[in-house]
Formats: C-alpha cells, structure tokens, sequence
C-alpha cells in the first residue's frame, strides 16, 4: 500500500515537472505562486487535496502551517536530520518526499502555498483526555509555543493549534522516547524533547492534547 502511494505520488511529480517547465518567467511573484501550488499536487496524495492531513498515510495537517516552519522542515528532512530514526514511520514516509523538491526555491514556493491555505480543522480522534489537568501541563509551554498554540518564530516553535490530535499525541510519544529529538543536527527537536519528558505518562500527554484541541476556533 505504502509503495503504490510511492508510486503515485512519482507520477504525479513527473506531471508537477512538466507543467513546470512549460512555465515562463519563473521568479515573478506570481510564478512562484503557481510553482507552489503545482507542486503541492504531489503532497495531496499523503496530506489530502486540501492538506487537512490524512491518519492512514500517517501524514498530519500542514494546510496554513506557518511558512517558516514548513520551510525548515522540509530542509531539515532533505538533509537527512528529521525523520530518519529507524522507528519513525511517518518521518521515513515523509523523507523520500522531500528529495523530490529539487531546490531551495521549490522548497520556499511549495512552504509559501502551504502557508497561504485555510487552516484545517481536524476532528478530534483520541478520547479519554483531561483538558483541565491539560491546561497545567501546558503552561511550561506557552513561553515558545503561545498560550493559543499560535507558535513563535524568534523561538522556532511552530503553531500547535490546527494540528490533528493523533499526530499531537504520536509527535509528542515520539520526542519522549528519543524516535525524534536525538540527532544533534537538528538542535530545535533536541530542545523540544526535553520538554516533552516533562509530560510524565500516557495520560498527561493525552490531557495536554485535549488542551490544545480547545484552540481551535479561536
Ligand atoms: C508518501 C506520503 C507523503 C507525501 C507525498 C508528502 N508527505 Fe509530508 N509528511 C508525511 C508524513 C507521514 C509526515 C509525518 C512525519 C512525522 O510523523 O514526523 C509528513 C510530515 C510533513 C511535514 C511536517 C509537519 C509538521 O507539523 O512538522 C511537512 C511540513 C510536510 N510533510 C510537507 C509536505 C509537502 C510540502 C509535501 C509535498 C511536496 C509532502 N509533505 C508530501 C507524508 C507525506
Ligand atoms: C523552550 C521552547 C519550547 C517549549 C517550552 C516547548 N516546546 Fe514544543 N517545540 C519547540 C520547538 C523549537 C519545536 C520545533 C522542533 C522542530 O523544529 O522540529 C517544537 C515542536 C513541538 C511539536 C511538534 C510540532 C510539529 O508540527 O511537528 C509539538 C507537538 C510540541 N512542540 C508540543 C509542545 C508541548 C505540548 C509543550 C509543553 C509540554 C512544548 N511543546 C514545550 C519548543 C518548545
């Protein structure tokens, strides 16, 4: 199943590629605009045709995720420093994807259209979560991440609020256990691991997820 999407989603490059070349005056604004949007065909097969994200391809919502953070992810994945753990699922479905973006100006273009789509609303799908006990939990992390989860770029902390919940808990169960948030190369995972060892159990992570789901709408 993963292999056919893999294939896929080739295809689908092969197309990106040649409506890109057929493309004059590349470097406008506008041109970038369309380079965007072209690309973005290939991230539709995983993310969802309006990057609403999708749990079966393990691929979270990234529709109006801030351009900055979609950029340095997608540089930080090329270059082999997120991703890569031999347990991470979803980063080792994620890496081979951004090798297809062939340079920084395809990487900026497809992170500009990201960031320019309506915020996705993901339902909720984890029950059982305490989004009072949450809200204590969550205090250590308003200095980076903004007492809305609206994310801050001086401290290199992204938006949290439009996130779908499984990728929250799954990302945050990741960081804990070392699956992301060890490779020295990638110092902003490594920070933000150690503050996800402040969430001591499965309930407290569930707790502090159903907080951040109370963001939305605001
Ligand atoms: C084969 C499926 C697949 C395709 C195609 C794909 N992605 Fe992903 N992407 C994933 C998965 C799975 C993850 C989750 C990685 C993780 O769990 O850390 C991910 C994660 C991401 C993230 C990190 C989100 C975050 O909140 O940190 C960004 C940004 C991203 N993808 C952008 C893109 C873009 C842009 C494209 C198109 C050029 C694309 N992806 C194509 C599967 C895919
Ligand atoms: C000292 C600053 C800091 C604090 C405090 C902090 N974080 Fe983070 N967090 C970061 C940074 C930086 C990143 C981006 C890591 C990267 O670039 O991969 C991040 C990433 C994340 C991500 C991954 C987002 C994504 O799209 O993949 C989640 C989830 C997260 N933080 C949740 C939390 C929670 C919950 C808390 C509180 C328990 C918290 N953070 C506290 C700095 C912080």
């Amino acid at each position: 199943m993963h292999n056919q999407r893999v294939k896929r989603a080739t295809r689908t490059t092969g197309i990106a590629l040649a409506l890109l070349l057929g493309m004059a005056g590349a470097g406008t604004a506008s041109a970038d605009d369309d380079r965007g949007r072209v690309l973005f065909d290939l991230c539709k097969q995983c993310h969802g045709p309006d990057g609403g994200g999708m749990e079966l391809s393990l691929a979270p919502s990234i529709a109006g995720l801030d351009a900055w953070y979609v950029e340095s992810q997608l540089k930080m994945f090329k270059a082999g420093n997120r991703g890569m753990h031999a347990d991470d699922l979803g980063g080792l479905r994620m890496y081979p994807m951004s090798l297809w973006l062939a340079s920084d100006e395809d990487i900026a273009a497809v992170a500009k259209y990201v960031g320019s789509l309506p915020k996705a609303e993901p339902a909720s799908t984890i029950e059982g979560g305490n989004a009072m006990a949450g809200k204590e939990s969550y205090k250590v992390c308003i200095n980076c991440h903004g007492a809305a989860g609206e994310g801050n770029q001086t401290m290199n902390s992204p938006p949290l609020v439009g996130l779908s919940d499984w990728y929250l808990k799954t990302t945050l169960e990741k960081f804990k256990s070392g699956v992301r948030g060890t490779n020295p190369k990638n110092p902003n995972e490594m920070l933000m691991r150690g503050m996800a060892l402040s969430l001591t159990d499965d309930q407290a992570i569930k707790d502090v997820v159903a907080h951040i789901m109370t963001f939305r709408g605001n």
